[in-house]
């Protein structure tokens, strides 16, 4: 099995634990830091719409959480038959742990996929370097 089989198969498992009674959108991230670990999350939304967790926040909070630092590869899956990309937001959070070239894993449900890096999702990207 793969490394990436193996994120994508967490961040299936992960999916299918979302929270997501207003949207019915599941979906499971599954994020490996530097040092090879993988934590996933799923998005968890709330009756006050505009404090909806994505899938992302919960997979990097427990990298934080964890003590790790660095995103080294991410993978995220969706529902439906259109590939999901991480949102915009999403797009930011992990500009802030990860390396422009970091490969991003995107999937339908159904495994169609596409991969690019982080700077073609969010190219001339403002991050922590502008600031220090
Ligand atoms: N969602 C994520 O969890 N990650 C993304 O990058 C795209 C959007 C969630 C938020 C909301 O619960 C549902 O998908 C529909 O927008």
């Amino acid at each position: 099995m793969t490394i990436l089989n193996t994120m994508l198969e967490a961040a299936r498992e992960m999916r299918v634990k979302a929270y997501v009674p207003y949207s019915k959108f599941l979906v499971g991230v599954c994020i490996k830091s530097k040092n090879g670990k993988l934590y996933s999350g799923c998005n968890i939304e709330n009756a006050s719409y505009g404090l909806t967790h994505c899938a992302e926040a919960s997979a990097i909070s427990l990298m934080i959480a964890d003590g790790e630092r660095e995103i080294a590869e991410v993978v995220v899956i969706g529902t439906g038959e259109l590939i999901c990309s991480p949102c915009g937001a999403c797009r930011q959070r992990i500009r802030e742990f990860a390396p422009l070239e970091t490969p991003i894993h995107m999937f339908s449900e159904s495994g169609k996929q596409k991969t690019m890096t982080l700077s073609e999702l969010l190219p001339e990207s403002f991050g922590p370097d502008h600031l220090i």
